[in-house]
């Protein structure tokens, strides 16, 4: 259907069904305590970082303490999850960063998402037979994505560090635990061994991370020499020590090596971009989230939109009458997705129209209370995936209120698992966020369409959704979280867990997930929903599927006059920390 078609559906349905949505409450009246008897969060009364492993979120504290600003501190954290956290912590990937700067009152919104090479082909990803071949997506050096996270931290650095801490203050911890080495524990010896045949194919990558045949074992120490002296050439030269030069030459031989197209120049030419956030609002709060080429916010105030005319908190927390409303929302913002967004540079993403209130009203009448709507029909394929959590995503807020919500990532965990040799830098999966064909579904099982086709110099679209949430223009909430198609809906759990349901941070990140993509049609609950409750979503017609947990929603609010950060329990190592 197009545009205007779903959208004149979309309105008819408005006019002509009866209306069963209810008027919105006022906005919550029951105090958001910082404090109370239930699950609690990490409290800090100057400033709090809230990160997927512990050390980076120390480096961040540390940071802080010595008088950078949140953004100092969230560059330092990004360099330090790419030696703590190889999984997703990264130089070779890419990301969004949101900055709110309180003395001016502004929100930026930094993408340094990777890019498509210059040879980059739109059937590049198509087989002999005309079909997606997801290897060469997701294994090979066609793969890989010019990286943004070097030039897109330092961007941020230079244009809203505090100026009182320089690039080589910033970097040194990252350095450092690459130099002397970590312990394999928590996350990190839990990723590992699953990463194991991806890493295990490429002797660079063996190298680091492997012990003889088998992948470094819980206990051990990970040394990474290589990345060390990376982080020192960034540190003392800027991006352009990784962009041009020695480095860059490494990673381009890397990804030709793997049957890639990736050339120095490509490395030469990559630019982030600072963009204008998205914004909406929900029951008197301000959504203020990543625009286009992700989707997350666009689809987050989508979806926040049509359950504002819900009374999600009479309904209660968990109830099958709340999940059944958040799932019949999110699909449709998941179909508007497969058709409409792409990189903006690309494709006229219709932003305006998605989140518009109005459209929101249509889209709502449409929602039975008691029966869960079939997707439109697309052949039921391999069931949607649970991923383990490959992208990552850190909170921070600092003394004045500035705050960085920032999310990043290799797309799988450990990319396509090699590392360029010489450099330690591990390299993104990236392009298979791209469309390899219209209607093909990517690893996350998205649908894309024309808007998300491969072309040179493209950014491939994005789920990833940093987020900040105002009150009367201040700062009450930093969120974001890893999960690939999953990320928009865990996003706009937490925040529904905290505004609607008055939930405490701890308790919002914490408590079980779902998610409906529209396409496959099936509704996933991570474990802990009550049997009761998904006998009453199945009874409506919702084809409910139990899996693993999903994301890592590490997430800083303030409240009380303090800051009360939450790290998501689902991973080992997680850790919110202040001062
Ligand atoms: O940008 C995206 O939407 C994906 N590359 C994110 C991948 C991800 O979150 C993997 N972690 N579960």
């Amino acid at each position: 259907m197009t545009r205007t078609g779903s959208l004149a559906l979309a309105l008819l349905l408005a006019v002509s069904a009866p209306a069963r949505a209810q008027a919105p409450p006022a906005p919550g009246t029951a105090p958001i305590q910082a404090d109370d008897e239930r699950m609690l969060p990490v409290l800090a009364s100057h400033g709090m970082v809230s990160s997927q492993e512990a050390r980076a979120s120390r480096v961040g504290v540390e940071i802080l303490r010595q008088g950078g600003n949140a953004v100092d501190a969230a560059v330092a954290v990004g360099f330090a999850l790419a030696v703590t956290l190889p999984r997703a912590g990264n130089l070779g990937g890419g990301g969004f960063m949101m900055v709110h700067l309180a003395a001016r009152n502004e929100t930026v919104a930094i993408d340094y998402r990777e890019t498509a090479p210059a040879a980059a082909t739109e059937t590049m990803f198509l087989g002999p037979d005309g079909e997606p071949d997801r290897a060469a997506s997701t294994r090979t050096g066609k793969a890989v994505g010019v990286p943004g996270t070097v030039r897109g931290l330092a961007e941020a650095h230079r244009l809203y560090g505090s100026g009182r801490l320089s690039l080589v203050d910033l970097i040194a911890p990252a350095e450092r635990l690459a130099r002397e080495g970590i312990p394999v524990e928590a996350g990190l010896a839990d990723s590992l061994p699953r990463a194991s045949g991806l890493l295990g194919q490429w002797p660079s990558s063996r190298a680091i991370f492997f012990s003889g045949d088998r992948t470094l074992q819980r206990g051990e120490t990970l040394v990474q020499r290589d990345l060390a002296d990376t982080l020192r050439a960034v540190a003392e030269g800027g991006p352009d020590a990784f962009y041009r030069g020695p480095v860059a030459a490494r990673i381009a031989a890397a990804v030709q090596g793997a049957g890639g197209v990736m050339t120095e120049a490509d490395l030469a030419a990559y630019r982030p971009e600072t963009r204008l956030p998205v914004r909406g609002t929900y029951r008197g709060y301000d959504i203020v989230s990543m625009p286009p080429p992700s989707s997350g916010g666009v689809h987050l105030i989508e979806i926040l939109n049509v359950l504002e005319g819900f009374d999600l908190a009479g309904m209660g927390a968990g109830s099958a009458a709340a999940l059944h409303t958040l799932a019949e929302a999110m699909k449709p913002a998941y179909a508007d997705r497969a058709t409409w967004l792409g990189d903006p540079a690309r494709t006229r993403v219709p932003v305006k129209g998605l989140i518009a209130k109005p459209y929101a009203d249509a889209l709502r009448a449409a929602i039975d209370p008691e029966r869960a709507r079939p997707a439109e029909a697309v052949k039921a394929g391999d069931p949607l995936p649970f991923e383990h959590t490959e992208t990552t995503h850190f909170s921070v807020v600092d003394a004045e209120g500035n705050a960085v919500s920032n999310t990043y990532t290799l797309n799988f965990s450990y990319g396509i698992g090699l590392v360029a040799e010489g450099t330690g830098v591990l390299l993104n999966n990236e392009m298979d966020d791209f469309s390899a064909k219209t209607g093909a579904r990517n690893a996350y099982g998205l649908v894309g369409g024309a808007a998300n086709a491969v072309a040179p110099g493209a950014r491939p679209l994005s789920s990833m959704t940093p987020t900040f949430v105002f009150r009367d223009g201040r700062l009450l909430l930093v969120t974001g979280s890893p999960g690939g198609s999953r990320i928009i809906t865990t996003v706009l759990q937490v925040i529904v867990n905290v505004l609607d349901f008055r939930m405490n941070l701890a308790e919002a990140v914490a408590a079980p997930r779902i998610h409906h993509q529209w396409q496959p049609d099936v509704l996933l609950a991570e474990e802990g929903l009550s049997p009761d409750t998904l006998a009453i979503l199945r009874s409506r017609g919702h084809k409910v599927k139990v899996g693993p947990s999903s994301g890592s929603a590490n997430s800083v609010m303030r409240v009380d006059g303090l800051l009360a950060g939450a790290s998501d329990p689902r991973q080992r190592g997680t850790l919110a920390d202040g001062y």
